[in-house]
């Protein structure tokens, strides 16, 4: 098989047909039957499956118990209307080079596993990266039990619905401490790569990122009996939000220095045609170069929206700091492919909250032509695929035989 051919196999999963974007959301139905997919995959390799207390699954070749462990992997879901390649091509990558390393007779000296991260995109309960963060502890059961989804569905009913113990939750520090090192295959999700001339990137960085919930209240009243000079309108400020976020941010986008800002989400109460909304929540994603204008920015959003007679109340759903990925390990890497070039990105991934964690991971980003992610237009070339998945065969046949792993 080949990189390709393994998401060839799972290309109409929770695709929709009329956007042509995957809505593969955590514990639905389309990310159940990716999960046995790959229990299959992983089993027909000769792996030992497992999933975990918070839902992240591992396939083992070799006895985790040894300890020392190289795991690779990444994630199913997809955010709504996704792309075809943002975490299965970890996954698919990592299935085929073990396939590789079977072929190639490597003999490993330590337990390698392909792990797939619970939810990490968000796209359903809110908070990115669920499955990694409970296992390492910087979100607590509780939290994520009561998180809930448009449908008022939570975190803890979605788990029982999925045939899962919502009690069973929490860190899994013993598990981590036998990660020798965490190596992730993405596809790249800028366009980081295009112009580099290079279809791999070794990962250095993910920027400070968070989520806030930017609740606006007004007065609801009519649409045709109101003057204009009466109203409270809260849309009024929420098309101010959406223009400061994009002022606010562009102002601090420079080359060397990024700086991001985006309203993706928006609710609206009671949502009628004919009445000055009572309510409109918008959800701001900001990210920044360094944790000072990540601040200065939701300051200076905050400021330019703030109105007399409307409320704005600001909540921060998630923020992650600066995440570094494992400089030694990073650099091995790296040598393994020489004149291959590093990137940082402004994406999040499991990688960094395991790398936040102290659990020596690494990433492999895979260029992206069309420079664009979470849209059905994301993009990888297939030969790059394969180059992707050939490099993540070399990186783990040298971690498997080395005498020792880098430190
Ligand atoms: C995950 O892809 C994120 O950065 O939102
Ligand atoms: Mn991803
Ligand atoms: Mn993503």
């Amino acid at each position: 098989m080949s990189v390709v051919s393994r998401l060839d196999t799972i290309a109409t999963v929770g695709r929709d047909p009329s956007s042509g974007g995957y809505r593969r959301l955590a514990w639905t139905d389309a990310d159940l039957t990716l999960r046995e997919w790959f229990a299959s995959e992983a089993s027909s390799l000769g792996l030992d499956v497992e999933t975990d207390r918070n839902g992240n699954i591992w396939a083992w070749w070799g006895d985790p118990s040894s300890g020392d462990a190289v795991v690779t992997g990444s994630h199913l879901d997809s955010v709504p209307d996704g792309g075809n390649y943002d975490g299965p091509l970890g996954v698919a990558s990592a299935l085929d080079a073990v396939g590789e390393l079977q072929r190639r007779g490597v003999q490993p000296r330590r337990p390698l596993a392909v792990a797939c991260f619970t939810d990490e995109e968000g796209g359903r309960f809110g908070v990115a990266c669920i499955g990694s963060r409970l296992a390492t502890g910087v979100l607590t059961p509780e939290r994520a039990l009561a998180l809930r989804d448009v449908d008022g569905v939570t975190f803890a009913e979605a788990l029982t619905r999925a045939g899962r113990d919502p009690h069973a939750l929490g860190a899994e520090s013993e598990r981590l401490k036998r990660i020798s090192a965490f190596v992730e295959l993405h596809v790249e999700q800028g366009r980081g790569l295009i112009d580099l001339g290079h279809a791999v990137a070794v990962g250095t960085a993910i920027l400070p990122h968070g989520r806030w919930r930017i609740d606006i209240g007004g007065q609801p009243n009519h649409a045709g009996t109101t003057r204009m000079a009466d109203r409270r309108d809260p849309m009024v400020v929420f098309a101010r939000l959406v223009l400061a976020a994009q002022a606010e941010a562009s102002a601090r986008d420079i080359p060397t220095r990024a700086a991001r800002a985006t309203i993706g989400k928006v609710s609206c109460t009671p949502n009628a045609v004919n009445a000055v909304p009572a309510h409109v929540t918008g959800w701001l994603d900001a990210r920044a170069e360094d944790e000072e204008t990540l601040d200065a920015l939701l300051e200076a959003i905050a400021r330019d929206i703030a109105t007399p007679g409307i409320t704005v109340t600001v909540t921060e759903e998630s923020r992650t700091p600066a995440q570094y990925f494992d400089v030694t390990l990073s650099e091995h890497v790296a040598g393994l492919m020489p004149g291959t070039p590093l990137l940082a990105t402004g994406a999040g991934h499991d990688a960094g909250v395991l790398a936040e964690a102290g659990v020596p991971s690494a990433m492999l980003f895979v260029r992206n032509p069309t420079g664009i992610s979470h849209s059905p237009e994301e993009r990888a070339e297939d030969a790059d695929c394969e180059t992707g998945g050939q490099a993540l065969a070399d990186v783990l046949a040298d971690l498997l035989t080395a005498d020792t792993l880098p430190r």
